[in-house]
């Protein structure tokens, strides 16, 4: 759908009397998931690390920059095409990986899945995801996906979480490198909540036949069991997310053997540029390094030979007081001189702030947190729309600014910035 079409639709449904479901505005979007999420669930997708400041970093460097619009350059034909990873897409726009999606809206990984394949937008998967990648691949047809992998303890899993990206069609693979552990997360300790632990987004794990394996050498338990209400629930909550007899997992304590091992595992903390090198003897897709901030990491992993680099600081969930990612987007393009791709996600809300990150380097943008709210608020529907107005936003963004096409994005489009 082209940008006026689409504002076109919202304003025609208007006249009719109908209003978009998904709004429009973020702070309005953010409230209406709010409301349909429980509060654990909210905690979750919206908070940060420590005191949060880098998720206010992360619209501060946003806003710092100023787009400079150029006039009476015919902009009647807007071309937002390129080309990623060996696939032509329609926009510079693709999905983040998120998490336990399962605590946004049933359908999940699946839904998103199926929008952005509707909206022709990459999809990540995550490693954390709610649906294994086979059944999101499955039915999503030719819809670009990649897929982010967290590097476990295990190379045997890292090797069949990859193999198994690469057999359901993924074309990239997506290293995070900034969570060897998790961040100090205020809002979720203090509601003492961990979803992982009543067997939510572990899919991709439970559905992999070295994890299964794995099983077979159970985690110690670290204390006996108590049995109270929270931890029954809990049990028959994991116990049916996990494949097979609800009654027959919880009688086995399968699930709570798979989440048991899961902890264990999921995390390296010791990864090293070292790794690397395992993970290209086993893949012949693209790898990208999620979670570079640092002018000299991003040098580090061209000398590595990654084929992308991804500038994020996960939305400001890892290290508080950290420097806003489209600052950081700056530094590292300014080093990288466009050898290998740059992809760019934290704070983006909108058309300007991609129109932003675009013309300092990225090649493709992340949308994150608003399309979790936009699952919770309307499921694969309401995601569908989220993407479809990020996109038309950007277009608007370009064609007012005197831009005909990506190519000519650069900071020439932007003042300088200011503190
Ligand atoms: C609820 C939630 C779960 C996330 N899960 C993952 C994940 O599984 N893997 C990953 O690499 N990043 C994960 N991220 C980080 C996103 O990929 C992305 O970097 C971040 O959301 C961008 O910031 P923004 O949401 O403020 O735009 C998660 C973020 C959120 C909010």
């Amino acid at each position: 759908m082209s940008t006026p079409e689409r504002q076109r639709r919202i304003y025609l449904d208007g006249a009719r009397g109908r209003k978009p479901t998904v709004p429009i505005d973020h702070e309005k979007l953010e409230e209406a998931a709010r409301r349909r999420v429980s509060p654990e669930a909210f905690a979750y997708i919206a908070g940060g690390a420590g005191r949060e400041t880098t998720i206010g970093e992360n619209r501060r460097a946003l806003d710092r920059y100023k787009i400079l619009p150029r006039m009476l350059r015919d902009v009647s034909g807007c071309d937002t095409s390129l080309s990623l990873f060996g696939n032509t897409l329609n926009s510079p726009v693709f999905t983040c990986p998120i998490g336990v999606l399962d605590l946004f809206h049933p359908q999940a990984d699946l839904a998103v899945a199926k929008a952005a394949s509707t909206v022709g937008v990459p999809v990540t998967f995550s490693n954390q995801a709610s649906v294994s990648m086979e059944e999101c691949a499955s039915a999503m047809g030719d819809g670009v996906r990649w897929f982010q992998l967290y590097w476990s303890k295990s190379d045997e899993l890292v090797a069949s979480l990859v193999k198994r990206a690469e057999d359901c069609g993924c074309r990239a693979i997506l290293v995070t490198l900034d969570t060897t552990m998790l961040g100090w997360r205020i809002r979720d300790l203090d509601l003492a909540y961990l979803p992982f632990l009543a067997g939510r987004g572990i899919a991709q794990y439970v559905t992999d036949p070295v994890f299964q394996e794995l099983l077979k050498d159970p985690e110690p338990e670290l204390e006996p069991p108590k049995i109270t209400l929270t931890s029954l629930s809990n049990l028959y909550q994991m116990s049916k997310r996990y494949p097979g007899s609800t009654l027959e997992n919880m009688k086995t304590r399968r699930a709570v053997e798979a989440v048991r091992k899961f902890i264990a595992i999921y995390s390296r903390a010791s990864l090293s540029w070292k790794n690397l090198t395992f993970l290209r003897q086993h893949t012949k897709l693209p790898i990208v390094l999620k979670g570079i901030l640092a002018p000299d990491d991003a040098l580090k992993a061209l000398d590595h030979g990654v084929d992308a680099i991804y500038v994020s600081n996960h939305g400001g969930r890892q290290v508080d007081g950290a420097v806003g990612a489209l600052d950081a987007l700056a530094e590292v393009a300014r080093v990288v001189k466009n050898k290998v791709p740059i992809l760019f996600d934290s704070g983006v809300r909108g058309g300007a702030d991609i129109f932003k990150a675009l013309c300092l380097g990225a090649k493709a943008v992340g949308i994150g947190r608003p399309f979790a709210y936009a699952l919770a608020v309307d499921g694969e529907r309401g995601v569908a729309e989220l993407l479809q107005n990020y996109q038309a936003d950007l277009r608007l963004t370009m064609g007012l600014s005197g831009v005909r096409s990506l190519s000519e994005l650069n900071p020439d489009c932007l003042l300088p910035k200011s503190s």
